[in-house]
């Protein structure tokens, strides 16, 4: 799927293309398409005259960054030992049976991706799941469509928004 590289281009332009910013200009990118598009990564080398290696390089190096395509909200859940005695697996199973994803995948509407961890430093709250950086503590496969709805209604309303301010 190609990109809008105008977006790209904004975010490079919000820093003057400065070289040196290239860590806070590949964080936003990201949060502009939830992951680093080939196609960026580029574009950012080519507008701040660095090679291309030199971008790719940053991008591998910190773990914050995606190079593979990710959903909108990244859903996280620890199967450390702690947490896999407590039901871990039951959890990853129910948002397979929510979401149609295995770890490491991403829905196809790109709003959730599924990863696994082995501690989140919690073990007391296991099995834990994390959304976007929110714990949910002591979870249970029936507590999981809930967490989800309220991300998907929040979609939802986000959506609505803008198609009535299309539609004024
Ligand atoms: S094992 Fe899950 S938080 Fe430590």
């Amino acid at each position: 799927m190609g990109i809008e590289l105008t977006q790209v281009d904004t975010i490079i332009d919000k820093y003057g293309a400065d070289q040196r910013a290239l860590i806070s200009l590949l964080l936003d990118v990201q949060d502009q398409f939830y992951y680093l598009p080939q196609d960026a990564l580029e574009r950012v080398a080519e507008k701040l005259g660095v090679p291309d290696i030199q971008v790719y390089q940053a991008a591998r190096f910190y773990k914050a960054f995606s190079l593979k395509p990710r959903g909108k909200h990244l859903v996280t859940v620890c199967l450390g030992t702690a947490c896999h005695v407590r039901g871990g697996a039951r959890i990853v199973e129910q948002i397979g049976r929510l979401l149609h994803i295995l770890p490491g995948e991403t829905t196809e509407d790109r709003l959730f991706t599924l990863q696994m961890v082995n501690c989140l430093g919690c073990c007391a709250l296991g099995p834990v799941m994390v959304v976007d950086g929110t714990y949910y503590g002591n979870m249970v496969a029936s507590k999981i469509d809930r967490v989800f709805k309220k991300y998907q209604a929040l979609e939802t309303g986000v959506r609505d928004t803008v198609q009535e301010a299309a539609n004024e």
